[in-house]
C-alpha cells in the first residue's frame, strides 16, 4: 500500500461509521464462486497488523533505563488486547512504539507488514495518520471548541470535502451516544462523556487500530463501563484494539492479556 493510499485513508468510505478494511478482518475474505472465472480471491488475511521482532527501548544517560527489554508480540487484525502491569513498568513506552510516536533503541516493528522502525518519518507519519486512533488518559479535547470541532479537526487532513467530514464527525458522535452534545464545549461535559468524545475523534478517521492508554483512568465505574461498552461494540464491528491498564476488570474485557513488570512483557491468556 502506499504513502498515498494511507493519506487518502478514507476517501471512498461511503460514512464516518467505522468500517474494517477490505480484506482485513479474519475471515472476512469470500471464496470466489465456484466456476466463476474470476481469478482465485486471496485467503483470508490472517498476517499480523501489528508486528514487534525483538523491539527494545532504552534511555541513554548517566544511569541508562532500560524501559522494554527485546519483545515480540503479533496481533491480527480484530485482536483485542489489554496490556497490564505496574506504574513504571513500561507500558507508555510500549504504546509510544505501537503508535510510532517514538522509535525503538533495537528491533523491528511492522505495521500492516511495513517495516518502520528505520523507515523515513514521513512514512511514519502517514502510517500514523492513516491506521491509527489514539485514547489517553486525560481526554486532550480542546477545551475552547465545540465536542463537533474537537471531533472534525481529526479528519482536517484527510482530503475529504468538508461537508462530507462533518456529516462523519456527526454520525461517530452518535455512535458514541453524543449527538445531543455536539454543540457544547468540552468542561461542560462528564469525564464519561469526554472521553466517549475522544474515542469518537479516534475511530472518526476509519483508523483500523486503536491503541488506548489508562483511558478509564480518570473515570468513575459508571463511566467506565460506558467505555467499555463502547470498546466491545467497535471490537464487533471489526476495529484492532490494545487498551493498558492497571485495572483488573478493564483488562478482564480483553480477549488477549499481555503483562508488563519490569520492561518485560509476558501473554498470560
Ligand atoms: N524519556 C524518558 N527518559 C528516561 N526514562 C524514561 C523516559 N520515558 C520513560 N522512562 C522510564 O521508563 C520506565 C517506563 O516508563 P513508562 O513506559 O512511562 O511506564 P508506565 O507507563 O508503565 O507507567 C520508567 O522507569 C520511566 O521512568
Ligand atoms: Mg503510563
Amino acid at each position: 500500500m502506499s504513502v498515498a493510499d494511507l493519506l487518502s485513508d478514507d476517501a471512498g468510505t461511503p460514512s464516518g461509521r467505522w468500517r474494517p478494511r477490505r480484506g482485513a478482518r479474519r475471515g472476512a475474505v469470500a471464496d470466489p464462486a465456484p466456476g466463476a472465472g474470476t481469478p482465485a480471491a486471496p485467503g483470508p488475511d490472517t498476517s499480523p497488523v501489528l508486528e514487534l521482532r525483538g523491539v527494545a527501548r532504552w534511555f541513554p544517560g548517566a544511569e541508562p533505563v532500560h524501559a522494554l527489554h527485546a519483545a515480540d508480540l503479533s496481533v491480527a487484525a480484530g485482536d483485542y488486547l489489554s496490556i497490564v502491569g505496574p506504574s513504571g513498568s513500561g507500558k507508555s513506552t510500549l504504546l509510544n512504539l505501537l503508535g510510532l510516536l517514538d522509535r525503538p533503541s533495537a528491533g523491528e516493528y511492522l505495521l500492516d507488514g511495513t517495516p518502520t522502525a528505520r523507515a523515513p518519518e514521513a512514512v511514519r507519519t502517514a502510517l500514523r495518520a492513516g491506521r491509527i486512533g489514539f485514547v489517553f488518559q486525560a481526554f486532550h479535547l480542546l477545551p475552547h471548541r465545540t465536542v463537533l470541532e474537537n471531533v472534525l479537526l481529526a479528519t482536517l487532513y484527510s482530503g475529504v470535502p468538508r461537508r462530507e467530514r462533518r456529516r462523519r464527525a456527526t454520525e461517530a458522535l452518535e455512535r458514541v451516544g453524543l449527538g445531543h452534545r455536539t454543540g457544547f464545549l468540552p468542561p461542560l461535559l462528564s469525564g464519561g462523556e469526554r472521553q466517549r468524545v475522544a474515542v469518537a475523534r479516534a475511530v472518526v478517521t476509519v483508523p483500523g487500530v486503536l491503541l488506548a492508554d489508562e483511558p478509564t483512568g480518570n473515570l468513575d465505574s459508571a463511566s467506565t463501563g460506558h467505555v467499555l461498552d463502547l470498546f466491545d461494540e467497535l471490537h464487533r464491528d471489526g476495529l484492532t484494539l490494545l487498551v493498558i491498564t492497571h485495572d483488573a476488570d478493564v483488562a478482564a474485557r480483553a480477549g488477549r492479556r499481555v503483562r508488563i513488570a519490569d520492561g518485560h512483557l509476558e501473554e498470560i491468556a
